[in-house]
């Protein structure tokens, strides 16, 4: 496996992934719309092995897996939030485009495909040992449109299409494109700004966490596992049975990492109903994955980061602000755009 077409890489995972890959010795496609910028990759636009493909998922093409070997498929609409704005797009970009992209690689004769899904699918799971063969209970657009895609991409494997699916826990650390809208993170930004950790919805609701250069690892072991029958078809939960919390006791783990008291302010409620208390024995047994970050490393390096100056938590951290910032900035332009001209 050499040469890796990654969608969205230009996101959160997908420029730890890129970077990862490239460092690796792939060859490395980094297919996406860039909503977020393609200025934030920096040098890895001019690394000779990544070659850049600004286009959408839902005008992918047969030509554009030429050369590849394997497919990552990250580019969506990222978490439940944006998935609300317009559930018509949700869809059309999580559930159908990502299936395009999945039949068009088979189609193209490509060998890998992973695609990343959440945790989130299981929604309010009723049971405390959530495993790959639970019942899933999707409570937004954006879960939903993550079994869609998987219940649409799974059944294209076959001998020569290998396809897995990658259930992640809510990611932290530190990536060239930030977000300051992961648990983790964002409770560290709000230590290390205001002194105080808010704890949303009483903080009794389970959220496994997982290190964001952990989620890329996984990736590239399931692109350099040769065994597919371990693979194939298959479904992982990815994260780890250390790292599966109760929300309060990540606030904790925040405040007891940080050099300054922090205040804990318990707020009961939470529009987010979602817990999700989830094993992650299958991804430990088949692909021997343990977690190299630990929350505490986390917190750490984002405590660091921001303290130097070189992150901030400007608008396009928050993903869901950022598209709505997108489509209010369409409706301006389009109000004082006149006969071709703006000004
Ligand atoms: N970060 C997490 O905690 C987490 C947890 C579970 C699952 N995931 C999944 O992992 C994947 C990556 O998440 P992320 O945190 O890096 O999100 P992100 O928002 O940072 O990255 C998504 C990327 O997809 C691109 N994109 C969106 N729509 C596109 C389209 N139509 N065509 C081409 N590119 C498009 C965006 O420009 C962006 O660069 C997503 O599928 C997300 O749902 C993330």
């Amino acid at each position: 496996m050499k040469t890796i077409l990654v969608t969205g890489a230009g996101g959160y995972i997908g420029s730890v992934l890129t970077d990862l890959l490239l460092e690796k010795g792939k060859k490395v496609i980094g297919y996406d719309r860039y909503f977020f910028g393609e200025d934030l990759l920096g040098s890895t636009l001019h690394h000779p092995n990544f070659k850049f493909i600004k286009k959408d998922i839902r005008d992918i093409e047969i030509k554009d897996f030429k050369g590849v070997d394997a497919v990552c498929d990250l580019a969506s609409l990222s978490n439940d939030p944006s998935g609300d704005i317009d559930e018509k797009i949700t869809y059309s970009i999580n559930h159908l485009g990502r299936v395009r992209v999945a039949c068009l690689a088979k189609k193209a004769g490509i060998k890998k495909y992973i695609i990343a899904s959440s945790c989130s699918v299981y929604g309010a799971g009723d049971s405390n040992s959530l495993t790959e063969e639970s019942k899933v209970n999707p409570l937004t657009t954006y879960a939903k449109a993550n079994i869609k895609a998987e219940n649409d991409i799974l059944p294209l494997a076959d001998y020569s299409f290998s396809v897995t699916v990658l259930r992640l826990a809510t990611v932290y650390g530190i990536s060239k494109r930030m977000r300051f809208d992961l648990v983790l993170n964002l409770m560290t930004l709000n230590a290390f700004k205001k002194g105080t950790i808010f704890v949303m919805g009483g903080g009794k609701q389970w959220r496994p966490l997982v290190h964001v250069r952990d989620v890329a690892h996984v990736f590239e072991k399931v692109i350099n596992t040769i065994e597919l029958k371990k693979i194939n078809g298959e479904i992982f939960n990815v994260g780890s049975n250390e790292q599966n919390f109760q929300i309060l006791n990540i606030s904790y783990i925040i405040r007891d990492s940080i050099p300054f008291p922090i205040a804990l302010d318990i707020i009961p409620d939470d529009p987010d109903k979602r817990s999700y208390n989830v094993l992650f024995d299958k991804i430990k047994k088949f692909l021997n994955f343990s977690p190299g970050f630990s929350p505490e490393d986390g917190v750490k390096e984002i405590y660091n980061t921001l303290k130097s100056g070189k992150i901030d938590n400007d608008i396009k951290t928050v993903t869901v602000k950022w598209y709505k910032n997108i489509l209010e900035a369409k409706k301006l332009i389009d109000n004082v755009y006149l006969d071709g001209r703006l000004l």
